[in-house]
């Protein structure tokens, strides 16, 4: 693999200032660990106090909202976050699809914004149970990176600063993770689309795994054919869940 591989914790809607000791811990791990890349996502409110606390993990959002600025009480913008030192959001997680109706179209709306801000952006894809049972997760999750991923002038900035996480719907928070070959194959249809969309650029896309995600599975994960790293949500809570994941990311493997 000639990129590091891509270690992100999604904090989602947990943590207080306490768990800044919790990110601490991580970012001395990840000094430990630089053939890692690590990164985190905590909320909003810990974001600006986290980015002080840490120094070699990357710092993100978990949403941006398409606008610069403006009358959309609640919502933060990707200046915004750029502003306060964030360098990534995540956009599209399966969780704000479902609780906030978010579409491929408004996915790729706020892609393309994160990148005018200068951030980079994880696109989150995946396929639900019932779409798996009836034969249909890659053309639902063609579609879905055919439709979320940037399309407007960002594109030509986009595949250098893009990673894709595939998170089956049914492996998120069920520490029922996917089949190591399932994992495979999905990459390789996630990277076909991405070489459709970017040609020779795609490259330098990662696609990250994600569901369910922990110290004992990881090794097999990241080890497998067209993984480039992980989107971890239970288990980067605690840097003594967090930990070994990233020494099975960085662990030579060849
Ligand atoms: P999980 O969450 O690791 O708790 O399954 C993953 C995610 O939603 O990104």
């Amino acid at each position: 693999m000639s990129q590091r591989p891509y270690i992100v914790g999604n904090w989602k809607m947990n943590g207080s200032r306490v768990m800044l000791a919790e990110a601490r811990a991580i970012d001395r791990a990840a000094q430990r660990h630089p053939h890692a890349e690590v990164a985190l996502a905590p909320p909003f409110p810990l974001l600006g106090a986290l980015r002080e606390a840490v120094s070699a993990i990357g710092v993100g959002g978990q949403d941006c909202h398409t606008a610069a600025k403006g009358a959309h009480t609640g919502d933060v913008s990707a200046a915004m976050l750029a502003d306060i030192g964030a360098d990534f959001v995540i956009l599209g997680h399966s969780e704000r699809r479902r609780d906030h109706g978010e579409t491929d179209a408004l996915v790729r709306a706020k892609a393309e914004a994160a990148l005018a801000a200068g951030l980079g952006v994880i696109i989150c894809v995946g396929e639900t149970l019932e779409e798996r049972d009836a034969g249909q997760a890659e053309a639902v999750v063609a579609r879905q990176v055919e439709g979320s991923v940037p399309a407007g002038e960002a594109v030509a900035v986009a595949a250098s600063r893009l990673a894709l996480a595939y998170e089956p719907v049914w492996a998120i928070g069920t520490g029922r993770v996917a089949a190591v070959e399932d994992v495979v194959a999905m990459h390789a249809a996630v990277r076909a689309r991405l070489t459709a969309i970017f040609g020779e650029e795609a490259a330098k896309v990662r696609i990250l795994y994600g569901g369910s995600v922990n110290g004992e599975n990881a090794a097999a994960l990241l080890g497998a054919e067209g993984v480039g790293g992980a989107l971890v949500g239970g288990a980067s809570l605690t840097a003594d869940a967090f930990l070994p994941i990233i020494a099975a990311a960085a662990a030579p493997e060849d």
